[in-house]
């Protein structure tokens, strides 16, 4: 903690004594922000701002970018499916284009259902008493709820233990059914941001090399890591580049 802080200190007082004012990197951008009464954010809470976007924002991306790739790696027929869109995509105007790619999306989903990052939301602490499917809340009690077991009951989700993106696009699924980032008003802050940092990182990766997994014992399982879900370590190497005109992007 101490070289972490250490590090991010640094910067901060750099940044104060010589500023840059073409800078719009996240630091920066923290730092011009200012509240009603014109105060900017304190070196102690520009750290706070900068540490929770790191343990919160890298992680989780991370391990469902890996899960992602393993999926892909271990069905033929999705990868191929997912390389015929992006192939057709080319290289759009719209940048926006690839965000709205459904097997592209349909393939983050299904890797944030299977195996959700995050397998409880943070705890709801109860304010006044309430019923909720027939258990009785009392104020003070600290309720979470359980991603994992939403993701994988048998009446929303058909054959929960497969990797199946199809079914994100055969049925719309409400944010009582699928919530990988949690809900409500505390709902992951990053939703957004890691949905698309997830589509540009799979769609660049896939459309430049092809991989292989190897040594990689099938079926893997999610393990224990602190507060979110981790895959076990998984070995992939490049067999060669590709060629998709996407990897101009
Ligand atoms: C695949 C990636 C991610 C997953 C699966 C994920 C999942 C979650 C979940 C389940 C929660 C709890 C929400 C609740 O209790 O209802 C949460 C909260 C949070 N996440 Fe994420 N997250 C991801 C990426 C990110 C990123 C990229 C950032 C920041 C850039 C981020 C920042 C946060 C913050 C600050 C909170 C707390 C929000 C609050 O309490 O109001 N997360 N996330």
């Amino acid at each position: 903690m101490k070289q972490i802080d250490g590090l991010i200190y640094a910067e901060i007082a750099e940044r104060q004594t010589q500023p840059d004012p073409n800078r719009d990197d996240i630091l920066s951008l923290l730092m011009l922000a200012q509240d009603e009464n014109g105060e900017a954010l304190t070196p102690s809470e520009l750290r706070d701002e900068l540490m929770t976007l790191l343990v919160a924002g890298h992680e989780t991306t991370a391990t469902a970018l890996s899960w992602a790739l393993y999926w892909l790696y271990t069905d033929d027929r999705v990868r191929q499916n997912l390389l015929a869109e992006l192939d057709a995509l080319g290289t759009p105007d719209d940048p926006g284009a690839l965000f709205k790619l459904p097997y592209l999306n349909a393939v983050c989903c299904e890797t944030l259902r299977i195996y959700p990052v995050a397998m409880l939301t943070f705890p709801r602490i109860v304010k006044s008493p309430v019923e909720v499917m027939g258990h009785s809340l009392e104020p003070g009690m600290a309720v979470l709820g359980s991603i994992y077991l939403t993701h994988h009951q048998p009446d929303i989700y058909s054959d929960g233990d497969r990797f199946y993106p199809e079914r994100f696009l055969e049925r719309q699924y409400s944010s009582f059914e699928f919530l990988p980032f949690g809900g409500g008003s505390r709902r992951c802050i990053g939703m957004a941001f890691a949905q698309f940092e997830m589509k540009v990182v799979l769609s660049q990766i896939l459309s430049q090399v092809e991989l292989t997994l190897v040594d990689t014992p099938a079926p893997l399982k999610p393990i224990r890591r602190g507060l979110v879900s981790g895959i076990p370590p998984v070995t992939m190497v490049s067999k060669g580049r590709r060629d998709l005109s996407l990897q101009e992007n």
